[in-house]
């Protein structure tokens, strides 16, 4: 079934073409530059950018994929969470074009894409599954039971891991978004050379990432320039150690308390390279098998918003239109 897949929650315009939850066709990434100099995502520009890009974006997710536009039989959105006003660009765009192509419609928590794209890349995954969600707004650890039904065992009481990456890229000059960026600079550097506090280590599921944002941030302005420049890639390497221990830990402790075997990790920060390698280190000593969709799956992408909704639809058929956009929307 040739699903088009729509993403604009936030700054990405993407839009991809998947055959039946399983193959991505095409799967094109729009990155909105124009948020660089303000230094975060305003949402208004966002908007205007989406309403500005997604016809093109559209076209050429065909033309990659080989496909005219009445070969498509079911078109997926996000619906939420993220911001309103970028949400409804794609949404609109979704609805307009199933009811025009006279074709179902499916609207998509952006959470639930994001647990698919492992669904989508990793065949051998076992439907009952932990997956630990990491991205820029969101961090959650969850038992997904099979698709669609989910516990949320915890999440930040805070700041995200990827806001805690990007607020520290911030300080350290790297620009933003500044995840990737602190992963690179962290290959140089010593990730022993200074331990910056884990949070909330003893209680249960639940993560927290502000007080070490703002531990890294005071160590770093107690430093002379001199000392900065030369130790920047290990203060970066040790910041995300911290980050990285902690949700492994508490993703290793899950997948032994609960007895789950299969272990994903989804969203932005799943590109993080540490993590993918501590993860399967600690896992793989704890006799689980661990899985991670490939980078262009992680972050922002409408591949895995096409596969959430192939499933969706499989299971409980289409959505109605007079479904909004819902900022807030829970995966629950
Ligand atoms: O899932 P995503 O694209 O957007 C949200 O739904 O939030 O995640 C974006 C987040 C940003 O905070 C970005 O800095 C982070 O993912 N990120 C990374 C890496 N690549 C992206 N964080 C750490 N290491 C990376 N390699
Ligand atoms: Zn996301």
């Amino acid at each position: 079934m040739l699903t088009l897949g729509i993403e604009t929650s936030c700054d990405e315009t993407s839009v991809a073409v998947v055959d039946s939850g399983s193959k991505t066709l095409s799967n094109v990434i729009l990155s909105q530059s124009v948020h660089t100099k303000f230094g975060g995502v305003v949402p208004e520009v966002a908007s205007r950018e989406h309403v500005r890009t997604i016809i093109p974006i559209y076209k050429q997710a065909l033309e990659e994929a080989g496909v005219t536009r009445d070969q498509i039989q079911l078109i997926a959105a996000t619906m939420g969470p993220g911001l309103v006003g970028p949400l409804l660009v794609g949404l609109s765009f979704a609805k307009g074009m199933a009811w025009g192509m006279e074709v179902p419609f499916v609207a998509v928590n952006h959470m639930e894409g994001h647990l698919a794209a492992n669904l989508l890349s990793q065949p051998d995954l076992d439907d009952n599954h932990l997956t630990l969600i990491v991205s820029g707004g969101h961090t959650m650890l969850v038992h997904v039971r099979s698709f669609g039904e989910y516990e949320i065992l915890g999440r930040t009481v805070d700041d995200a891991a990827g806001e805690a990456f990007d607020k520290i890229a911030k300080v350290m000059g790297l620009g933003y978004p500044g995840g990737a960026e602190v992963d690179k600079l962290a290959k140089q550097g010593d990730r022993t050379y200074e331990r910056f506090p884990r949070a909330m280590r003893h209680h249960e599921y639940r993560f927290s990432f502000s007080g070490l944002k703002t531990a890294v941030a005071q160590y770093l302005d107690k430093l002379s320039a001199e000392e900065r420049d030369k130790h920047l890639p290990d203060i970066a390497a040790s910041f995300q150690e911290a980050v990285v221990d902690i949700l492994v830990e508490k993703t290793v402790k899950a997948a032994k308390e609960k007895n789950i075997r299969d272990v994903t990790i989804s969203g932005g920060v799943a590109a993080n390279s540490r993590l993918r390698e501590l993860m399967q280190e600690r896992l793989t000593r704890a006799g689980k098998r661990f899985f991670y969709p490939p980078i262009q799956l992680c972050t922002d992408n409408a591949a895995m918003i096409a596969a959430a909704g192939y499933f969706r639809f499989q299971k409980w058929g289409a959505t109605e239109f007079v479904v909004d956009a819902v900022p807030y929307l829970p995966l629950d």
